[in-house]
């Protein structure tokens, strides 16, 4: 049953399938937390898990894919706790500076940088740049949020002097300007809401929300949500005639 569920989801013609899927990884606290383990090791579990999903859609060919790791409301955690995501986030950048494989994607950092150290801004260049040639894209987001990234969209057109404003004056100065609009957002952890994530982006939207903790979503269920998604019907503000 699984095995046709995975062989379905992969060989769905490449239009029915989301352009760009967004992720909120939510749920690393309470999967250590079922273990008897420190929180670090719920986002330890969450990173390795991050790296998996990751490669599995590049296996769908996803061309857009965002992650949210960290929030611009997540520096108010505890200062172990930040410190402790800002390390893994060191290390991770540094593994794949030295371990960078064929299977990869074209990462791109969104978020304000300013807040991080000059180590991490600059292996986030590093990354980049090393990674630019790879069709798909990951992005990252770090010291993320859609309020944040609007207010710098509004600034931008306002340096430029503008006096009106469209929605694609908007779009082209978001972090994700030269990439399509997100089709599918993925929220694990059983909460619903979207946390200040891709907001502009999501405008239209469908939404696949689970249970399950963020280390244990597994390619089953990247496979799932994409089912469920290739069976939505979108209007986009319009109507689908249908016959009497
Ligand atoms: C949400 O779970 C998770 C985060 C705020 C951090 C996400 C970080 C990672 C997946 C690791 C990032 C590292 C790399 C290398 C990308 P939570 O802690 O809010 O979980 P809870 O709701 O169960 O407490």
């Amino acid at each position: 049953m699984k095995k046709n569920l995975i062989n379905e989801a992969l060989s769905l013609p490449h239009e029915k399938k989301p352009r760009h899927i967004g992720i909120i990884m939510d749920g690393n606290g309470r999967w250590a937390k079922k273990r008897g383990l420190p929180r670090l090791a719920g986002h330890k579990a969450g990173a390795e898990n991050f790296k998996r999903i990751g490669e599995y859609l590049i296996d769908h060919n996803i061309e857009v894919s965002t992650f949210y790791a960290f929030s611009t409301e997540n520096w108010k955690r505890p200062k172990d706790e930040v410190e402790n995501i800002m390390s893994l986030l060191v290390d991770y950048l540094e593994e794949w500076m030295t371990m960078r494989k064929d299977k990869n994607m074209h990462f791109r950092f969104i978020g304000d940088r300013v807040a991080f150290s000059p180590r991490i801004r600059e292996l986030m260049d590093k990354v980049e740049e090393a990674s630019a040639h790879y069709p798909n894209v990951l992005n990252l987001a770090l010291n993320y949020g859609s309020r944040d990234e609007l207010c710098r969209a509004y600034e931008l057109l306002m340096k430029e002097g503008k006096t009106s404003v469209s929605p694609e004056d908007i779009a082209r100065h978001l972090y994700t300007a030269d990439q399509p609009d997100v089709d599918l957002v993925i929220r694990t952890g059983g909460e619903m809401r979207l946390s200040n994530f891709l907001l502009y982006q999501s405008a239209y939207a469908e939404f696949y929300f689970t249970d399950k903790l963020w280390p244990d979503f597994s390619k089953e269920d990247i496979d799932d949500a994409i089912l469920y998604f290739a069976h939505r019907e979108r209007r986009f503000g319009g109507v689908i005639e249908r016959n009497p």
